[in-house]
Parts: structure tokens; sequence; C-alpha cells
């Protein structure tokens, strides 16, 4: 089965990005499991700290995601752009430890972006994590970012997506990570 690391960019207990996450492992059913690696666990990142020695949230979740087939990412908008827990996350995971063209722990993983939040800067903040994730050499989607605007609108009581056309847009972009994946272990 293939394995992918859901990461949710938010630390927020009732995190609609993490409920995002569930619900893709639910709805991609036997082709691939989704295995949430919260960010809480890793400490500011400092080159201080590097230097002395990798922490061993940061080992865990660098080992996880090279073991995983690919990685999915859930994130919040904060204030137009990304939220800081997942920048520090990824400070600390690319690098090995020195920051080496095309050797980072994301380079050539397949990576897909949903961006769930209130509705500004949906877009701008779903480029700007590309743009990050390209320059480590991930192995992207040409289609843009999956947006869930109004967020908070359109999921039920549970946190989870209320409407059954978002679930199916959820459905269908989770099956094409899991496709790219395929196809990537095909050759
Ligand atoms: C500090 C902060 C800043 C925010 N800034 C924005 C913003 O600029 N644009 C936006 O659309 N939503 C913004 N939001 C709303 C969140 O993106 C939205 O509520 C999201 O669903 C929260 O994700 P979570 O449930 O996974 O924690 C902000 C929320 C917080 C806490």
């Amino acid at each position: 089965m293939i394995d992918i690391i859901g990461i949710p960019g938010s630390l927020r207990a009732d995190s609609l990005n993490r409920k995002l996450l569930e619900l893709s492992d639910q709805l991609i059913g036997d082709r691939a499991r989704i295995e949430i690696a919260g960010l809480l666990p890793l400490p500011m990142y400092n080159p201080d700290d590097e230097a002395r020695e990798t922490p061993r949230p940061v080992v865990e979740l660098k080992q996880k995601i090279e073991a995983a087939d690919g990685l999915l990412i859930s994130l919040p908008v904060y204030y137009v752009s990304m939220p800081g827990v997942l920048k520090n996350a990824i400070d600390w995971i690319c690098r090995t430890p020195e920051p080496v063209r095309g050797t980072s722990v994301l380079a050539g993983k397949p990576i897909s972006v949903i961006v769930g939040a209130g509705g500004l800067g949906a877009t701008e903040t779903g480029n700007h994590l590309m743009g990050i994730l390209s320059v480590l050499d991930a192995d992207l989607d040409n289609e843009a970012a999956l947006e869930f605007v109004r967020l908070p609108e359109r999921v039920d009581e549970s946190g989870h997506l209320a409407v059954e056309e978002d679930r199916g847009l959820l459905k269908r972009f989770i099956e094409r990570l899991v496709d790219r994946i395929d196809e990537a272990a095909s050759g």
C-alpha cells in the first residue's frame, strides 16, 4: 500500500486542516494510507542547536518523510502567508545538515498542497509554499494547490467537509497524488 505522510500546518487540536487530512485518508480507501505527522513536538529552528545535535523530533519527522511515498500538506493562511510552524518545520527538515542542492529530504518526493483558509491570500500562500518546495526539488503537480476558502463555513459540527461536491474535489485531488506516486514508481 502507498504510504503518505500528512502534515497539518496548524497546531490547533481541532484544526480543520488536520481534519482535511483525516478525511483524505478515508476518501482514498485502500489505495493509500495517510499518516498524520503533527508539528507540535518540533522546537524552533536554531542553527546553534542543529550544530550540536539535530533534535529527536526533527530526526523522527525526517525519517517518516524519507520512508513515505509522498507528502500531503494542508495548511491554513495566517496573515496572507503560511503559518510559522510549517516554515519552521521546512527549515529543520531540509538541512542534511548542510543545504546541498538536490539532497533535501523533499527532493524527488511527490507532494500535494491543500490550503484551508478563511478567504484572504489562499492562492498567494499556496503559490508561496509551492515556490519553496520547488527550490527544494520536490516533485510537484502542475496543478495549483487545492483551495478551500471560507473553510469554517464548509464543514459540519464535527469539522469535516459538509458539501458532497467538496468531498468529491478532495477525493479527486488525493487520487491524483496517488496516481503520480504510482507513475513515479513504475518509472
Ligand atoms: C493568526 C491568524 C491569521 C489568519 N490570517 C488569515 C488570512 O490572512 N487569510 C485567511 O483567509 N484566513 C486567515 N486566518 C483564518 C484561518 O486561515 C482559518 O480559520 C483556517 O481555517 C484555520 O485553520 P485550522 O482550523 O487548521 O487551524 C487566520 C487565522 C489566524 C489564527
